[in-house]
């Protein structure tokens, strides 16, 4: 894990170098594959997932297979503008719904983010070989650590990585298509209906990455 740190930080470091005036850009609806890696690099969660970018809604379901033996078993509905979240359970038609402290998302890059460089993944001088991202630090404070999410020239967000003192946990976007294939996973089960928000415990802050950690 320090090895991929060190990686990481070098290379966000040689990108910093050159930085100029980028805006934030919004990324295309989607539906693709998340995965959350945790620090010792264990897989938490591989899931499908369908984002719908305009609304800014993400749904999240691990699927029955997990052949890569993913720690955790999820299906969450999250609404980032309205700081809601649904953690469904269909098997017992059950829902929780949370607020949002914490709005970071994996799949978009905040107004506020800071444009950190660019850089290539793979090969700069061999074609088709490397693949070229820009760098953003994202605001996080409400959360511990640092932010930083990576991106294509398209605006297809490829990674978002959250690092403290002690954890880190990475999402990277996987085999995305640009579309919301079944805008129907994007709504509110009939079962989770008119529930009412639990609390998050006073002085704790409660987020989408949260769920991870
Ligand atoms: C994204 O999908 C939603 C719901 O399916 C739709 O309302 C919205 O217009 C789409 N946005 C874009 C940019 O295509
Ligand atoms: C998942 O766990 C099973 C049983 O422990 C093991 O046989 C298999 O190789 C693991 N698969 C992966 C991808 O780690
Ligand atoms: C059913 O839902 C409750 C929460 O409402 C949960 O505590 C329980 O573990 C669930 N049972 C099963 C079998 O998933």
């Amino acid at each position: 894990m320090s090895v991929t740190l060190l990686l990481f930080v070098f290379m966000c470091w040689t990108a910093s170098t050159h930085a100029d005036h980028h805006q934030p850009c919004r990324s295309s609806n989607m539906t693709g594959v998340l995965s959350v890696l945790g620090l010792q690099n264990e897989i938490k969660a591989l899931a499908p997932y369908t984002y719908d970018s305009t609304n800014k809604k993400l749904r999240f379901r691990t699927d029955a297979s997990n052949q890569w033996n993913a720690t955790l078993d999820l299906d969450l509905l999250v609404f980032f503008e309205e700081g809601i979240l649904y953690k469904i359970d269909s098997k017992n038609q059950s829902c929780v719904k949370k607020s949002l402290q914490s709005r970071v998302n994996p799949l978009a890059i905040p107004a506020n983010a800071v444009f950190h460089g660019t850089m290539v993944f793979g090969s700069a001088s061999i074609e088709g070989e490397g693949i070229k991202i820009n760098i953003w630090a994202i605001p996080t404070p409400d959360l511990k650590g640092n932010s930083y999410m990576s991106v294509s020239m398209g605006c297809i967000p490829f990674s978002l990585m959250h690092l403290t003192d002690n954890s880190m946990i990475i999402f990277s976007n996987i085999n995305v298509e640009l579309e919301v294939k079944d805008p129907d996973l994007l709504a509110v089960p009939s079962f989770c209906q008119g529930l009412p928000v639990e609390e998050t415990p006073e002085g704790t802050v409660y987020g989408f990455m949260t769920e991870f950690q």
